[in-house]
C-alpha cells in the first residue's frame, strides 16, 4: 500500500473510532455538570428557545436531534390528573387514566406526620411515573392567610413551620420516582381574587418569616427540582418573572439549581420572563389570529419574541444557556435518568396509603359526653342527613380535579360498615350543588333533586327524631365560591341553608355528630348545641372507609388543625383590617406577621377551635418540661423533653407541639411560634419521653432593617402543649 493509502486508510479509522464513542452527555459515568455542557454546545439558538415553553397544555419539548426526551407534566397536587387534548383543555377520553385520589393536603397537615407525607409523596409519585409524567405540579404551600380563599384545600395551613415540615418529605417522595415535585405557588398567591393582577404589598418581616418558609423548606429539605411562580404580583412584577423572589430569593439566597416553570398564563412581558428568573413558560394565552388559537406555542413569550430579541442583537444569550441547563439538570433527574423506577397505579399500597392518611388527618373538634365514637351494641338506628354523604368530591375545584379509579362515598362507607348491625336511613336534607361533571369528567352521579327545602328539611328532622344517632355530613363543596380555584368563598358561612338545617337536627336528636367537609375554616353558630364535631376534609377515594373507621371507633382520631377556626370571620387578621380582598388590584397584608394562631394569641382572641387543636377517643396526660441546660449560646442546640402517657383505655397518637416564645425583643414577636412536633403511639397506659433540639433557628426573627436573621440574647420559654391555647409544660432558657 502506498503512504498516502495509509495514511488515508489510518485517518479513517481514527475517524470511525471517533463516531463509534457515544458523546460525552451519554456517558452515565460522566459528571453531571459535565454532560449539561457537552449537550449544550451541541444545541442552536432556536433548539435552545425551543425548550423553554409549552408545546400542548402540559408538555415541553425536549432536543429531538439530540435524544433530549420531551417533559410531561401533571397536576397535583391529590392525584394525578387526567389526560387532556393536546391543544385543549377537554378530556382526552383514555381509559387508562384513573387514579387514586390522595386525600386534599389540608387532611395530609392535619395528621401532622412526616412519616406519612414521605408515604404519599412516595405514592402519588408512582402514579406520576407510570403515568410517563415527569414533573407532578405540587405541593402547594402557600399560607392559609383567610379563610375564604377558595384553593386553602390545597395547601398546608396557616403556620410556616407545620407546612415547610410537611412538604419537604411529600417532595422527597415523589422525587424517589425520578419524578420531580414542583412546589408552588411561588409566592404570596393567598387568594383567588384578581390572582392574575393583585400586588401583594407585604412587609419584608412577613414575607420572610411567614410566606417563604415552607417554600425554603421544600427546595432546601425537600430538595425539590421545580418550583412554579404565581399569578399574583409582588412588588409591581408578576411572580412568574419576578426578579426579587426569583433570581433574589430563591437562586441566590437559597441556591436553588432546579427549573422554575410558569404557572399557567402566568408570563405576561418577555424581557422580564427572560431576565427574571423563569426557565420554562406554560399556558399562555396568545393573540395567535384568534387569540389562544391551538399552537401558538411559537407566539409564547419565551419563543419567537425571546429569538427575535437574540437575533437581532438586543439581548444576549446568557441567561439562554442558564435556562437550558437548568432544564438539562431536570432531564438528567428525570427523563434521562436511566435508574428510575417504573411506578405502579391504583395499586393497594396507594390505596392503603390514602386511607390511613385520611384517618389519621380526620380532626374530631369536639366530643361532649363521650358520643364517639359510636357504640354500635347500642344502636338500633343511626340517621345520615346532607348532601356531602352522597356527593362525590374528587371531581371538581379546578386544576385538581380528578378522574378517580373509584371513591368510596361516605353514606356507603357508612352502610359498609355498620350496616349489618344497625338500620341506616339516609335524608338529603339540603340540595346544593347537583354538577356531574368538571372539565369533560363525569362523576355518573344524578344528583338533581325538586323537592323544596322544606320538604327536605321536613325529611330529615323525621328521620333524626326515630335515630340513635344522627350523623350530618355537610360542609362546602368544589364548586365555584367553595373550595375551588378560580374564586374565593362570598361567606365565612355554610352554604345552602345549613346553619338552619344544623339548628333544627339538633332540636329533634340530642345525639347529632357534625361532619364537616371542607378544606376551610367555616361559622359554626350552632356549636354549643352539637355535641360531637368532626373536620373531615376532602379525603379522596377513601373517604367513606376513613370517616366510617373514626366514627365507630377502629381508629382513633388524631388529627390536629393546621388551621384556627375564628368564631366570626372578623376575628380573623385579614378580615379584622379590612384588607382582604384588597382595592384596586392591591392587597395589602396590614396584619404583617400576626396570621392565624399568631394573631389570635397575641390580640388575646379566643378562637372557635385553635391552630393544632384535636381530639382523641383516650387521654393524654404530660409530665413536666425539662431542658437540658439553662442557657444556650448562639452555636449550640438545646434541648427539651417531656414525658407523655396515655392514661386513657383505647391505643392513640398524640401531636405534641413546641411553640417558642419570645419574653422581650427589640421587635414586636407574635405571642409564640410553632419550632417543633413530635406525634407519638402511645398503647393504653403507655408513656414516652420526646425530646425536641433546636438551634438559635427556631429563636429568631427576620430583622427587615438589616435584612438578616437575629436570634436576639434574652430569655425565652420552650411552650410544649397539645395545640396552641393548651399547653401542658413550660421551661425558661437564656440565650446568652
Ligand atoms: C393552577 C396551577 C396548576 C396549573 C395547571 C393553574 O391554573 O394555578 O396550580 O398547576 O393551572 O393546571
Amino acid at each position: 500500500m502506498k503512504k498516502s493509502a495509509l495514511l488515508v486508510f489510518a485517518l479513517c479509522s481514527l475517524a470511525s473510532l471517533a463516531l463509534a464513542q457515544p458523546p460525552l452527555y451519554l456517558d452515565p459515568a460522566a459528571p453531571v455538570d459535565a454532560r449539561i455542557e457537552d449537550i449544550l454546545q451541541r444545541m442552536t439558538t432556536e433548539e435552545k428557545v425551543a425548550m423553554l415553553h409549552a408545546q400542548s397544555k402540559f408538555s415541553s419539548p425536549g432536543v429531538p436531534r439530540l435524544g433530549v426526551p420531551e417533559y410531561w407534566m401533571t397536576d397535583g397536587p391529590h392525584g394525578v390528573r387526567p389526560e387532556v387534548l393536546w391543544d385543549e383543555w377537554e378530556q382526552a377520553g383514555w381509559t387508562s387514566d384513573s387514579c387514586i385520589a390522595f386525600p386534599a393536603l389540608t387532611c395530609l397537615a392535619a395528621t401532622w406526620n412526616r412519616e406519612l407525607a414521605l408515604r404519599y409523596g412516595k405514592a402519588i409519585g408512582e402514579e406520576a411515573r407510570y403515568r410517563k409524567k415527569d414533573v407532578l405540579l405540587g405541593p402547594g404551600v402557600n399560607i392559609y392567610r383567610t379563610p375564604l380563599n377558595g384553593r386553602n384545600f390545597e395547601y398546608m395551613g396557616e403556620d410556616p413551620f407545620l407546612a415547610g415540615a410537611m412538604a419537604a418529605p411529600y417532595v422527597a417522595g415523589v422525587q424517589q420516582n425520578g419524578v420531580a415535585a414542583c412546589v408552588k405557588h411561588f409566592a404570596l398567591n393567598n387568594q383567588e381574587t384578581d390572582r392574575h393582577r393583585v400586588n401583594v404589598d407585604v412587609d419584608d418581616r412577613a414575607l420572610h418569616e411567614i410566606y417563604l418558609p415552607a417554600f425554603k423548606a421544600a427546595v432546601q429539605q425537600g430538595g425539590a427540582w421545580a418550583i412554579m411562580g404565581s399569578y399574583n404580583r409582588y412588588k409591581g412584577q408578576h411572580g412568574c418573572h419576578n426578579r426579587y423572589l426569583l433570581n433574589d430569593i430563591l437562586k441566590r439566597d437559597w441556591g436553588f439549581d432546579g427549573a422554575v416553570v410558569s404557572d399557567w398564563g402566568g408570563v405576561h412581558q418577555t424581557e422580564e420572563a427572560i431576565f427574571n428568573g423563569l426557565d420554562l413558560e406554560f399556558g399562555t394565552w396568545t393573540d395567535g389570529l384568534s387569540e389562544g388559537q391551538s399552537s401558538a406555542y411559537n407566539r409564547y413569550f419565551l419563543a419567537d419574541p425571546y429569538l427575535e430579541l437574540i437575533r437581532s442583537g438586543k439581548v444576549g444569550t446568557k441567561e439562554l444557556d442558564e435556562k437550558v441547563r437548568r432544564l438539562l439538570r431536570l432531564a438528567f433527574r428525570t427523563t434521562m435518568n436511566p435508574a428510575r423506577p417504573l411506578g405502579s397505579l391504583g395499586s393497594p399500597e396507594h390505596s392503603a396509603t390514602a386511607r390511613q392518611v385520611a384517618a389519621e388527618g380526620v380532626v374530631l373538634l369536639q366530643n361532649h359526653r363521650g358520643l364517639l365514637p359510636i357504640d354500635l351494641a347500642n344502636a338500633n338506628k343511626i340517621a345520615v342527613v346532607g348532601e356531602n354523604a352522597i356527593k362525590m368530591m374528587t371531581v371538581g375545584g379546578g386544576s385538581s380535579s380528578l378522574k378517580a379509579k373509584y371513591e368510596i362515598l361516605p353514606l356507603d362507607g357508612l352502610r359498609k360498615r355498620a350496616g349489618g348491625q344497625v338500620e341506616i336511613v339516609y335524608a338529603r336534607g339540603y340540595v346544593g350543588d347537583a354538577g356531574d361533571s368538571y372539565n369533560g369528567v363525569t362523576t355518573g352521579q344524578r344528583l338533581a333533586d325538586d323537592r323544596s327545602a322544606a320538604e327536605l328539611v321536613a325529611e330529615a328532622c323525621d328521620a333524626a327524631r326515630g335515630a340513635d344517632y344522627v350523623i350530618y355530613i355537610g360542609g362546602l363543596n368544589k364548586s365555584e365560591h367553595q373550595d375551588c380555584e378560580g374564586a374565593d368563598r362570598l361567606s365565612f358561612d355554610l352554604p345552602y341553608e345549613q346553619n338552619r338545617l344544623i339548628a333544627e337536627l339538633a332540636r329533634h336528636n340530642p345525639n347529632l355528630i357534625v361532619v364537616l367537609v371542607s378544606g376551610n375554616a367555616v361559622a359554626m353558630p350552632w356549636a354549643d348545641d352539637v355535641p360531637a364535631i368532626l373536620q373531615g376534609w376532602y379525603l379522596g377515594s377513601e373517604a367513606g372507609h376513613a370517616l366510617a373507621a373514626v366514627l365507630f371507633g377502629d381508629v382513633n382520631p388524631s388529627g390536629k388543625l393546621p388551621f384556627t377556626f375564628p368564631v366570626r370571620l372578623e376575628d380573623n387578621a385579614a378580615h379584622a383590617l379590612g384588607d382582604f380582598p384588597g382595592q384596586d388590584e392591591q392587597a395589602t397584608y396590614r396584619e404583617s406577621i400576626l396570621v392565624g394562631y399568631r394573631w389570635h394569641d397575641t390580640r388575646r382572641i379566643a378562637p372557635r377551635f385553635p391552630f393544632g387543636h384535636g381530639l382523641s377517643y383516650t387521654e393524654f396526660t404530660y409530665g413536666n418540661a425539662i431542658a437540658d441546660k439553662k442557657s444556650m449560646t448562639a452555636d449550640e442546640t438545646i434541648t427539651f423533653s417531656v414525658a407523655v402517657k396515655n392514661t386513657g383505655l383505647r391505643d392513640g397518637a398524640e401531636t405534641v407541639q413546641l411553640y417558642i416564645r419570645d419574653r422581650q425583643s427589640s421587635l414586636p414577636r407574635p405571642d409564640k411560634e410553632l419550632k417543633g412536633f413530635e406525634k407519638v403511639f402511645l398503647k393504653a397506659g403507655e408513656e414516652r419521653t420526646l425530646s425536641f433540639t433546636v438551634d438559635r433557628t427556631a429563636l429568631q426573627y427576620y430583622d427587615d432593617t438589616q435584612g438578616t436573621w437575629v436570634a436576639e440574647p434574652g430569655t425565652f420559654d420552650a411552650w410544649i402543649g397539645a395545640s396552641s391555647t393548651d399547653r401542658k409544660a413550660q421551661v425558661p432558657f437564656e440565650l446568652k
